[in-house]
């Protein structure tokens, strides 16, 4: 069993995605060839936002969005401490400092409750993530954004096709972020990412700083990056869109149906040897990870390895603690949400092709792994 199945979905899609790579390796165009624009105007109408920029990760979204909010040395940003490295990596890169707000412990993102406290006159951005694929409470942080005038960076690294109150994470906030790294909700087949943003103004210049902070050819009003989406990669992103709806409905099955094996295996409250994860009544959810709790996490994975059931964890320090972080200031205990989660998660293969005797098998190996 694979924990993430890129195979069978390439076997599906071989005839729509050879021809769209052999059709960039005809042109030449490749970079910035006619698919990256193609893809941006499809994305930016799927995701309801007025413009889609195709970047070269999902790091590097991050990373443009920053620079075009002009964050830098003395600037904080508020971002949650459970979460990949990435989002406060960027956030610390630039040179501004990153602040964490703890998680809520059901939705394992930002706890809006907590946000207010974390905000002074240095704050210039709030990151929340949208983690294993649903949304945080995007109007109750939005209100505080407002409050201080600040605005809203989005991660959606991994909630790509899911849905807050209706509407399409990535465009939801001043800027949203996206990945699509392989084994996202919607992966490329390398790098890839993408900005979306109804701002005009900000779309020119993250435009610009995709390029070398360029606005027109070797002229630099500002420093930027090689933060392009490559046309292969986006030839590839255009052929698996195709089949994306179905795919993220393949993924709502799938978890819905993990947490009913899971509730029927273990039960439900506080005694449960294995908690699955809560999606707000207000959310869709893609599962990017389908993520777990369970007691000794160390010996379930050694156990499940042994039963040939590959797991993964997400992730197994909290970014406060991290080495690289530590002139922060912060110590083990700040963020009690989070570190709860990041000693007790493990997540379970999860795909749009996984079979339904596949999980039962997930389920049963999880079983003999907690016992
Ligand atoms: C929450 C989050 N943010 C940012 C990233 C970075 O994306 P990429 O790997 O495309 O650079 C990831 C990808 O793993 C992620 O999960």
């Amino acid at each position: 069993m694979d924990f993430i199945d890129l195979k069978t979905q390439y076997r599906r899609l071989k005839p729509s995605v050879d021809e769209r790579i052999a059709r960039v390796l005809e042109h030449g165009q490749y970079v910035m060839g006619p698919e990256v624009g193609e893809l941006e105007q499809k994305l930016a109408e799927y995701v309801g936002a007025r413009h889609c920029i195709g970047v070269a990760s999902g790091t590097d979204a991050l990373l443009i969005a920053l620079m075009a909010l002009d964050i830098g040395p003395g600037d904080e940003v508020i971002t949650v401490p459970f979460t990949f490295f990435a989002t406060a990596e960027m956030i610390a890169l630039i040179g501004a400092k990153p602040v964490f707000v703890d998680i809520d412990r059901g939705s394992y993102n930002m706890d809006p409750d907590k946000l207010e406290a974390a905000m002074t006159p240095h704050t210039r951005a709030i990151m929340p993530v949208s983690l294993y694929g649903q949304c945080p409470d995007l109007d109750a942080i939005d209100a505080i954004a407002r409050a201080h005038d600040v605005p809203v960076i989005e991660d959606a690294a991994q909630s790509f096709g899911a849905t807050y109150k209706g509407k399409r994470s990535g465009g939801l906030t001043a800027i949203g972020a996206t990945s699509f790294f392989p084994s996202k909700p919607l992966g490329c087949y390398g790098d890839g990412g993408a900005l979306f943003t109804n701002d005009d103004d900000l779309a020119r210049v993250m435009r610009e700083i995709r390029v070398h902070g360029q606005d027109r050819r070797y002229h630099h009003p500002r420093l930027g990056l090689t933060g392009r989406l490559d046309s292969i990669q986006a030839a590839v992103l255009l052929a698996k869109l195709e089949t994306f709806d179905e795919e993220v409905a393949a993924r709502r099955r799938l978890g819905e149906r993990y947490a009913e094996l899971i509730r029927i295996k273990f039960g439900t409250g506080p005694q449960a040897l294995v908690h699955a994860p809560e999606v707000e009544s207000y959310n869709t959810c893609v599962f990017a990870q389908y993520t777990v709790e369970v007691e000794h996490r160390e010996i379930v994975e050694t156990r499940m390895k042994q039963l040939g059931v590959p797991t993964a964890v997400h992730y197994p320090l909290s970014l406060h603690m991290q080495p690289v972080f530590k002139d922060l200031g912060y110590k083990e205990g700040d963020f009690p949400n989070s570190e709860a989660a990041a000693r007790r998660v493990i997540s379970l293969p999860m795909h749009p092709y996984l079979s339904d005797a596949q999980q039962i098998e997930v389920v049963d190996a999880l079983a003999q792994a907690v016992a």
